[in-house]
């Protein structure tokens, strides 16, 4: 037979398929999420995320030790609070000396260089687990009450020394109002990394159970859903990543990732802004559970899951794999 055009040419061999690679996964592309909790000397692990564990802050460093000799150096902090500490407007959330922020002083002490992100969400610090605040009847996320907290927390979040302050809690106008306080308060340098196309998922449950904010995802008389997106919608993602940019934000994110990738393809070809996703726990949880039942192959897995996301126009992931993949 006379083929002229044969791409299986270029897959002959591992050199030549490596050569005409199109995507990459690099180390300098993961970051890291980490999850802390109050005391000295733990480590407990997560249940429904093997490898994942919460640290007390004098492991956390360690742990960003041993990832950034690794060769990781991004990291997203996620704070277990105390049930003690929870009230129904997150007010810990705003206190200069709460946990994350004591997390981020001690990492930034010994390591100058790492870029820490810092969720700006009431979800870790309410009773009722919600991202906002409620109204008196408490079946609606009140949206300016809550951007005028965000703010004071992105701003205690800034001075603690947080280089990426990411609004994970989908009110509208609140990256406006980050970045005019930001401004104000002479903190020009630190970005915002927009959480822009925010699904209201079913794949964050491991997370919840992680932070213990797992009661507002079952709370039957206000869903998430009245603030995060549809998963059946598009065209509202590009809205919403084209606000979060005309209202200041450094970069943006589709979140999750694997089941949205045409959303991230989509965001890619619009917006010219570096472009994050957000690989969340259930999606590691799922690669996890079948690979412990020898249904799949847990680092093959892994590894097509990032690449996929990259190749679907990531820059950067946020992955609870990184720490597996930066050991490899
Ligand atoms: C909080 C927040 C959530 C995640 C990141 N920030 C959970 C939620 O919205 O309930 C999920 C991350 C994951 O599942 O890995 N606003």
């Amino acid at each position: 037979m006379n083929i002229p055009i044969r791409p299986r040419r270029l897959r002959k061999g591992a050199a030549t398929r490596e050569l005409v690679q199109e995507t990459w996964v690099r180390r300098e592309d993961l970051i890291q999420p980490l999850f802390v909790i109050d005391g000295e000397g733990v480590e407990q692990t997560v249940g429904s995320m093997p490898g994942v564990s919460r640290y007390s802050i004098d492991n956390l460093v360690k742990k960003v030790d041993a990832l950034v000799s690794q060769g990781i150096g991004s990291f997203a902090l996620f704070p277990n609070t105390e049930a003690s500490l929870k009230d129904a407007t997150g007010s810990e959330a705003l206190n200069a000396d709460n946990l994350v922020c004591r997390a981020i002083r001690a990492v930034r002490a010994e390591f100058p260089e790492v870029n820490l992100f810092a969720d700006v969400a009431l979800d870790p610090y309410t009773t009722h687990g919600h991202d906002g605040l409620l109204n008196e009847a408490g079946n609606t996320v009140l949206n300016d009450e809550t951007v005028e907290v965000l703010v004071d927390m992105a701003l205690n979040l800034a001075h603690a020394g947080a280089d990426w302050i990411a609004p994970s809690d989908m009110m509208d106008g609140r990256v406006a109002m980050i970045r005019e306080a930001l401004e104000s308060a002479g903190l020009t340098e630190t970005c915002i990394l927009a959480y822009s196309a925010k699904y209201a998922s079913a794949f964050y449950g491991p997370f919840r159970d992680a932070v213990g904010s797992a009661k507002a995802a079952g709370t039957p008389s206000l869903d998430k859903a009245t603030y995060q997106m549809n998963p059946a919608n598009r065209r509202e993602a590009i809205l919403e990543a084209q606000l979060d940019l005309e209202e200041g934000a450094d970069a943006i994110m589709v979140k999750p990732a694997g089941p949205y990738l045409d959303i991230i393809r989509d965001l890619r070809e619009a917006f010219n802004a570096p472009l994050a996703a957000y690989q969340v726990s259930g999606e590691y949880a799922q690669i996890h559970a079948a690979a412990q039942n020898g249904w799949l192959d847990l680092e093959k897995c892994a590894l097509e899951s990032l690449l996929a996301i990259k190749r679907a126009g990531a820059d950067m992931i946020l992955t609870y794999f990184a720490d597996w993949f930066s050991k490899r």
